[in-house]
């Protein structure tokens, strides 16, 4: 028990049906301290802060705010009381500006447009916060998007901020932008919660950690005195080696063959320029490079989903440029496209697991009079393959947490048996044991012989698991390595720009 404590969790329970998310939990973050939260996909995190942010109250259990009992019923209690959420989805409204935003749900601002608008750049210079005001939303970069989210909370007078995984899809250098604010706000006397499943991250701006299991509050430890592998044992509740399988196969014939494309976007921007490489069956092609430089608009062009100016992509030496997505889906190629937010795309949130398994089947073009039954029987193989935590499979996909609703889309394009399977950011927000799985999985299609395009973030995944590494720099490639020689350094010298390099 921490005597100074701003904000105290005492015996926390929450259910969901039969699902314990929070089992007897206490907590406290004082002021002036970074937690980080850290746990695997399912095991209570957001579920905890939503209690603190009034989205949900607890079934048992108490929480003191500065030694008071805070009663939480609604979001507006817990903005009164001084606590701002980042939620894992942000919650912006995108035909707005940043002050359109700002300002949104405000209903007693006597200030005028001057005077806030003078209020929110003293909070930003504060801070080191910086966004154009007038720029709408649907412009902005997710970086901007959630430092936006972060003014608007401060604006609102939070004391306590509370992030959930902030930096899943941030790059390296907004994820540095990032951490100077929340030392600013920890110098300003501010409690700051965040939940990260990037260890690296909890050592770097942490000064205590909390690590959930279950549902259940495992420990809390001073960062400077713990180390990954312990709170990875923690986490998952025996010791783990972070060690990634490289599966070693002949490679088969090319299956995927991408010849001098060129695309533009709809601003005539050239996006990807003379892109040419192959895959093969039984191989894992590995693409790196700093968001933006392509990886988007290559998965896109592989689908069928955005216009090629010059060029070929063939799958099997059938040409798949001017074929509907459909007849791509056909031809063998699965693609699994784990977006910034991830419930924007691939899966409809309302529904449940085998309703989602079921639009594939409607994308394969068998109409609507279908037999749930195998989907059903796919919904369960895949929640039983894939460990996902939830209390059965016509549970609506909005309901799982973050981590489980991307296995269940991945889940989904590999029981598909693709030839080329095409993953994007597959293991974005994933906790250790789930990302594990994923390269496990990758490396069995790999066995099976299907040919597997993996766009990354890590670059030590990235060397571990590929057979050879792909390099974008602003649309063109600028170097295809062999993963077994690569370094980190060399890949981040040619994701700038820096060098040229083929094998
Ligand atoms: N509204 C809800 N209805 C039913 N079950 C829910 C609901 N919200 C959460 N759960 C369940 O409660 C458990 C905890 O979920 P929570 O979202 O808190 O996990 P998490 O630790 O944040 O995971 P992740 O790292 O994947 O985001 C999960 O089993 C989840 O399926
Ligand atoms: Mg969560």
């Amino acid at each position: 028990m921490n005597d100074q404590a701003y904000v105290r969790f005492h015996n926390i329970v929450k259910k969901f049906g039969t699902v314990v998310a929070n089992d007897s939990i206490d907590l406290d973050v004082q002021r002036g301290e970074i937690l980080a939260i850290l746990g695997e996909n399912g095991s209570g995190k957001s579920t905890l802060m939503n209690m603190l942010s009034g989205i949900y109250m607890p079934d048992s259990g108490s929480i003191t705010i500065d030694g008071k009992p805070a009663v939480i019923r609604s979001p507006k209690d817990s903005i009164k009381l001084g606590i701002g959420m980042i939620h894992q989805h942000f919650k912006l409204i995108d035909r707005f500006t940043g002050y359109q935003n700002i300002m949104t749900g405000i209903t007693s601002n006597t200030l005028g447009y001057k005077k806030s608008v003078k209020k929110i750049t003293e909070l930003m210079d504060k801070y080191e916060l910086h966004i154009d005001l007038d720029k709408y939303v649907y412009d902005m970069s997710v970086g901007e998007k959630q430092t936006l989210e972060i003014i608007k909370v401060m604006f609102r007078g939070a004391e306590v901020l509370i992030l959930d995984e902030p930096t899943a899809v941030l790059t390296p250098e907004e994820i540095t932008k990032l951490f100077v604010i929340l030392r600013n706000m920890r110098k300003a006397g501010h409690a700051i919660i965040i939940i990260t499943h990037k260890l690296n991250e909890v050592m770097e701006i942490s000064d205590r950690v909390t690590v959930l299991r279950k549902g259940k509050n495992v420990g809390t430890l001073n960062t400077n005195q713990t180390n990954i592998l312990e709170l990875t044992e923690l986490m998952v509740g025996r010791p783990m080696e972070p060690i990634i399988r490289r599966v070693e196969c002949e490679p088969g014939d090319v299956y995927l063959s991408v010849e001098d494309v060129t695309a533009y976007n709809h601003e005539g921007i050239k996006v990807l320029d003379n892109i040419s490489f192959e895959l093969s069956s039984h191989e894992i092609v590995g693409v790196a490079g700093v968001a933006g430089s392509g990886q988007r608009e290559l998965c896109e062009v592989i689908a069928g989903l955005y216009p090629v100016k010059k060029g070929s992509v063939s799958c099997m030496n059938q040409e798949i440029v001017g074929k509907t997505p459909g007849e791509i889906i056909k031809m063998g190629v699965s693609m699994s496209f784990i977006p910034e937010d991830r419930l924007g795309m691939g899966l409809v949130s309302s529904m449940d697991i085998t309703d989602n398994m079921l639009l594939k089947t409607y994308r394969d073009g068998k109409g609507l009079f279908i037999n749930r039954n195998p989907a059903r029987e796919m919904a369960r193989n895949i929640v039983k393959k894939m460990d996902i935590v939830t209390p059965g499979i016509s549970t609506p996909v909005s309901k799982l947490s973050g981590g489980n609703i991307q296995k269940v889309l991945l889940g989904r394009e590999i029981e598909s048996n693709p030839k080329v399977l095409v993953t994007a950011y597959a293991v974005r927000g994933l906790d250790i044991g789930a990302s594990y799985t994923i390269y496990d999985m990758l490396n069995k299609q790999k066995e099976k012989g299907v040919a597997v395009l993996y766009i990354g973030e890590d670059l030590d995944t990235l060397i571990q698991l590929c057979d050879r590494i792909i390099v974008m720099f602003s649309g063109k490639i600028a170097g295809i390595v062999d993963a077994r020689n690569a370094t980190k350094e060399q890949l981040g010298l040619m994701m700038t720009g820096k060098v040229m390099m083929y094998v």
